[in-house]
């Protein structure tokens, strides 16, 4: 009796054995492509052994409040351009709360301190709270910090350190060879269901000659996270976990009566001037506009042979302008004939907008001269906002309707 067991129990693992070990192979592919990356490393845990495309964990935009002050810190960035170096800090602060920073920068095994000056962006939209910049200046001999903390000169006089500190990136510069021409920044999605549109923006936005589309995503429907899962496996989309809530309520309206709250809707701008910095060195080219709206060329069909027109007739590195057009998605027209109807029959159970069907363009409204966006030469450009850059080296230009235009399905 026993040893029949013993036979059918060995019988039993012979068969089962070639699966199990199938099973540890999987796991450990998956577990070694995280160790493989460690430019993604993160503090989440691992990911699930089944997960569907081996999504590597996205960096976090890391925030760090300063001790016994409002100030949240976004990101730190090494900056070369200005007349002597600094590390600027990407913050966001009450507006008028008065401060007085001491950084404390960590220069190979020391830790040396200066005092900061700092400065809000001028573009808040009447929000309590405000980006600003938080700017150190390099201490001598130290050219290279790898990391800074900010602590309140006025609470904490001695200067103790208390606090976490921020990675200072873009330590070295980039001017020639990038490993993406162009890359996209959407800032702030939220409450994000529109499957169709994104996953029809995406692949129009590579069939563009777009290389990366950085997404600052605080929450989204469980079809859309399958749809970034796959282009960022894909190497197409960089997600950045994005939500200040923890620290501030942040408003869905982009004046303050438009939705309650103490920053301009969920921290779009300290996102995007994040995504600017991100990519400096790592892009040709830098373009700023929403999920919904897609820069199209008129007379040619990529931006990658846009660009050398608007240089030729503009100039290089300016600020290329392109107007918004408005196609309200409550507006169909007859969709185009596909070749392929059977397709067109399969969007038909994706949920969200089918840009193809939104053909109908409304007339410029009389606020075209505010409602832009932009491709820039990352370099060039200083401060983001909304729609176009604040501070930059170049001056714009605006692209004309018969090179391209911006089409807003909204
Ligand atoms: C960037 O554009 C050039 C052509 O201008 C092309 O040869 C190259 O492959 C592109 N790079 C990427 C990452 O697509
Ligand atoms: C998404 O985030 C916003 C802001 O934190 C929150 O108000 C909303 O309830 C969240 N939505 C979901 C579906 O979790
Ligand atoms: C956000 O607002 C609510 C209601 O006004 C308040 O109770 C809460 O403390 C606020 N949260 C933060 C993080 O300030
Ligand atoms: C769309 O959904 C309907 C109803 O659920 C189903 O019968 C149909 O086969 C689906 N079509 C496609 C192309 O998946």
């Amino acid at each position: 009796m026993m040893a029949l067991k013993f036979k059918k129990l060995r019988r039993w693992i012979f068969i089962a054995a070639p699966f199990f070990l199938l099973l540890l192979w999987i796991c450990r592919i998956n577990w070694t492509f995280h160790l493989w990356t460690p430019k993604y490393q993160t503090f989440s845990s691992p990911k699930k052994c089944f997960n569907k495309h081996l999504v590597p964990p996205a960096q976090p935009a890391t925030l760090v409040a300063v001790n016994g002050m409002k100030t949240l810190l976004v990101s730190a960035y090494l900056e070369h351009r200005s007349k002597v170096k600094k590390v600027r800090i990407i913050a966001i602060k009450p507006r008028k709360e008065k401060a007085s920073y001491l950084c404390h920068l960590r220069c190979e095994k020391k830790l040396k301190i200066t005092r900061a000056d700092y400065k809000t962006h001028s573009d808040h939209f009447r929000f309590h709270y405000g980006t600003a910049d938080i700017m150190c200046p390099l201490p001598s001999g130290c050219p290279t910090p790898s990391h800074v903390a900010v602590t309140s000169a006025h609470v904490n006089p001695e200067g103790t350190l208390d606090q976490d500190f921020l990675e200072v990136q873009n330590l070295k510069t980039e001017f020639q060879s990038f490993p993406f021409n162009f890359t996209v920044c959407f800032s702030t999605m939220f409450d994000y269901t529109n499957v169709l549109q994104l996953v029809q923006s995406l692949e129009m936005l590579q069939l563009l000659g777009v290389n990366r589309v950085v997404i600052y995503k605080t929450n989204c429907s469980l079809e859309t996270q399958n749809v970034l899962d796959y282009y960022t496996h894909k190497g197409l989309v960089e997600e950045i976990p994005w939500s200040l809530s923890k620290y501030l309520n942040v408003s869905r309206g982009w004046l303050p009566n438009h939705g309650p709250g103490e920053l301009h809707y969920f921290g779009q701008i300290p996102a995007l001037n994040d995504c600017l910095y991100r990519y400096m060195y790592k892009t040709k080219y830098l373009a700023l506009h929403d999920v919904d709206e897609l820069i199209l060329p008129q007379s040619v069909d990529s931006w990658l042979e846009l660009l050398p027109l608007l240089e030729k007739k503009f100039g290089a590195n300016k600020r290329y302008r392109f107007r918004s057009h408005v196609f309200p998605n409550d507006v169909l027209l007859p969709p185009p004939i596909f070749p392929n109807t059977l397709l067109q029959h399969s969007w038909g159970n994706v949920s969200g907008v089918n840009i193809l069907s939104h053909l109908y363009r409304e007339p410029l409204p009389s606020t075209a001269w505010i409602d832009f966006k932009i491709i820039v030469n990352p370099r060039e450009v200083f401060s983001l906002t909304v729609h176009g850059a604040l501070k930059s080296l170049k001056p714009f230009e605006w692209v004309t309707s018969d090179m391209a235009r911006m089409y807003h399905t909204r």
